[in-house]
């Protein structure tokens, strides 16, 4: 029988709930100025990286680089991985990822359960980074499968592409640019979708680019990074400085605060990514009465061993910082009133 009263709301395929994410004040957080969390975690595979994975496999199977029986190539660390793994099952197309032991657990499980094939890389460089080796192997593996594709998100145009569409909600949802749009680095693809949206048609807004310590996208020396997709060990072909802000670099200590600072004031629970957007926006110089965008890029269960563990990060950064952590958090909730000292 045929569902005769069924709603325009119902959606067709799991791409289909791809984007159109809600945008949420985060008054709790940040009383004073007006800064708005794009909820891009709430995509169905849990990242931003959904909409570029849908993106880039669907428009190269409309211009025919691929085709049912190709093996798709990827180097990630993580959500690219996942979104690709996602839009790759739902199309059957098969997945081989190239990934480095900073993955994490869940995400390693998860690529697993979305059917991608996963290889991970040994050798590191020496300020510890994968990239290379990662990449060296995508090439190998393009000379071995005949019909490869990779979808190169470090190359591929169509990645800032995907993001004229998230910046084009951004507008739409708040009826106006925003002053600022604060936007987390690794391939820059949603940093220069973003840049180019709004040097094309709101020239007012500021798309400030937020990098990792350690990540050489803007100059500096290479350093150690263990949050995974945040940073990168190598330049951005994308990266155009004359339409971005300033760049502000945070180190992982304030990463995982802001992580922290986000679910202590709005229970959201993001990832490190997010994290560094909060950082950036205490940071920024914003003025009250100034308004933003952060991009809350993915979700915090990723992170549970990780971020949100004390003994994780007491080994990887020292009891000192944890306790800095702590510190910086509880008098951020005794200042803005949640706590009394
Ligand atoms: C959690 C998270 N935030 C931010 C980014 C940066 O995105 P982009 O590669 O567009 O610079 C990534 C990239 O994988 C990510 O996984």
């Amino acid at each position: 029988m045929k569902f005769s009263n069924i709603s325009n709301s119902t959606k067709n395929g799991i791409p289909s709930l791809i984007g159109d994410t809600p945008l949420v004040h985060l008054s709790k957080l940040f009383p004073e100025y007006e800064i708005y969390g794009k909820m891009e975690m709430l995509n169905p595979a849990g990242s931003i990286k959904d909409r570029t994975s849908k993106f880039i496999i669907e428009e190269s199977l409309k211009m025919g680089l691929i085709d049912r029986d190709t093996i798709i190539l990827e180097s990630t660390s993580g959500n690219m991985g996942i979104g690709l793994a996602q839009i790759c099952m739902y199309h059957g197309l098969k997945l081989h990822l190239v990934v480095d032991p900073y993955i994490n657990l869940q995400t390693f499980h998860l690529l697993h359960a979305y059917g991608a094939k996963v290889e991970i890389v040994t050798e590191a460089d020496e300020s510890g980074s994968y990239l290379k080796q990662r990449i060296a192997r995508v090439y190998e593996l393009l000379d071995e499968y005949p019909n490869s594709f990779w979808t190169q998100q470090y190359e591929n145009p169509l990645n800032p592409l995907t993001h004229h569409q998230t910046a084009k909600e951004i507008v739409s949802q708040l009826g106006n640019a925003p002053d600022y749009i604060f936007v987390a680095t690794s391939t820059c693809g949603t940093l220069m979708g973003f840049a180019d949206y709004c040097s094309l048609y709101h020239n007012n807004t500021s798309v400030v680019p937020v990098d990792a310590q350690g990540s050489v996208i803007f100059g500096g020396k290479s350093g150690k990074r263990v949050i995974p997709g945040f940073g990168a060990s190598k330049p951005s072909s994308f990266v155009n400085r004359e339409i971005l802000a300033e760049p502000i670099m945070i180190e992982e200590w304030e990463s995982i605060t802001g992580c922290k600072q986000l679910l202590k004031h709005e229970a959201i629970l993001a990832g490190g990514s997010t994290g560094a957007l909060v950082a950036a926006v205490k940071k920024s110089g914003i003025m009250p009465g100034q308004n933003a965008v952060i991009i809350i890029c993915d979700r915090g269960e990723r992170y549970l061993d990780t971020i949100y563990s004390d003994d994780w990060i007491r080994k990887n950064y020292g009891n000192k910082t944890l306790e800095k952590i702590n510190k910086s958090v509880h008098e951020d909730l005794v200042q803005t009133g949640v706590l009394q000292d």
